[in-house]
């Protein structure tokens, strides 16, 4: 089955009015936006019109129930302005592997790839030129049926809009060690891109803003002795000369910059550990000096350095900057490649 999409181009774009030096995250839009309904068991029709709210009837059970999955991946230009995509083939796959766990239908190649590709080609002077700038593309699916009881919907609306940004996380962040709520528990839907994760973490996130953090570190629900990962980005520390991640025990996400990193670590003779890591283990590391570097990983947040772990009233305070070499490396070969300074050998820069 081949889907077709179709085009409605704005009559006037908005680009002019956008200082691209100063944008929020997630707050500035691109001029056009991607809809597909999906009815009668398959998908309809599917456009691309200008960025425009959407009418959705107030008994939609996705404001009830919270059946909603969501991808958030990047585009860049080459040196010749040309866009292209990080790594898309990679969302599509994660984006099925949410849709079949909260009971939703898949998105076909053909409206998520060449969609974003349309869509991106559309507005692609909305890419940012600057160093560290990228098309931020938040593709996103919800059950849209008209009623009031509890059960998978028949109809879902995917769509698809863009945002230029720069880094999320604009310095080196503090985060805390989270012992009393929980993000995601074995069983649950801690490894799923589904809007109700976020929700469920927002109590704590905003408690621990207060007292001066930006961020949790999640752990796990049965003895909140195991960690799991930051909410906005998967963790790494670096102890001695190893760098040691959560694996991927179906509470945490399987990022696409998490699984990049691994790839770069391993290629280039770094000791890599993806296995269960305990708050002991990371608290000794400190107090012995063994760690040396704690940074989260993500699409929004690329590489973010930490600087401190908030833990039981304490601040774990991690040595200055310049001497991470791990993470600074990472950046720089990551944001390389996307940024055409780095030849990328793996094939992850795909052509809009
Ligand atoms: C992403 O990194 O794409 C996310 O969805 C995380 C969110 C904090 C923006």
């Amino acid at each position: 089955m081949h889907y077709e999409i179709k085009t409605e181009k704005v009559k006037n774009s908005r680009l002019a009015d956008i200082d691209f030096d100063n944008i929020p995250f997630g707050r500035v839009f691109t001029d056009h936006m991607l809809v597909s309904d999906y009815t009668n068991g398959d998908w309809q029709e599917t456009i691309i019109l200008p960025f425009q709210e959407l009418r959705l009837s107030p008994a939609a059970t996705v404001f009830h129930y919270g059946q909603e999955i969501f991808e958030g991946l990047k585009a860049y230009r080459d040196h010749e302005g040309n866009p292209y995509l990080f790594r898309p083939y990679e969302n599509l796959k994660r984006m099925n592997y949410s849709a079949d766990r909260m009971e939703m239908p898949e998105i076909p190649e053909d409206i998520f790839i060449d969609g974003i590709k349309k869509l991106v080609s559309l507005d692609r002077k909305w890419i940012p030129n600057n160093e560290g700038g990228s098309l931020y593309i938040r593709p996103f699916m919800f059950a849209n049926d008209e009623y009031v009881g509890i059960k998978a919907s028949d109809n879902y609306k995917f769509v698809i809009f863009c945002c230029p940004v720069n880094a999320y996380y604009s310095e080196p962040i503090k985060i805390k060690i989270e012992q009393t709520f929980v993000r995601a528990a074995k069983g649950g839907t801690g490894d799923a891109k589904t809007g109700g994760n976020y929700a469920a973490s927002l109590h704590a996130v905003t408690r621990a803003r207060k007292i001066g953090y930006t961020q949790m570190l999640w752990t796990d629900a049965v003895e909140h002795k195991w960690i799991h990962e930051c909410g906005t980005m998967n963790v790494f520390f670096v102890i001695d000369d190893k760098i040691i991640t959560p694996n991927l025990d179906g509470c945490i996400l399987q990022g696409v910059t998490r699984d990049s990193i691994l790839t770069l670590l391993r290629d280039n003779e770094y000791k890599v550990e993806e296995r269960p890591i305990s708050i002991d283990e990371m608290v000794e590391a400190h107090r012995n000096g063994q760690l040396k570097e704690v940074f989260g990983a993500g699409t929004a947040a690329v590489i973010a350095q930490i600087k401190a772990i908030g833990y039981n009233d304490e601040d774990l305070t991690l040595p200055p900057f310049e001497e991470w070499e791990v993470s600074n490396w990472l950046f720089e070969t990551l944001q390389g490649i996307k940024h055409f300074k780095i030849p990328d050998k793996y094939g992850w820069m795909v052509r809009v």
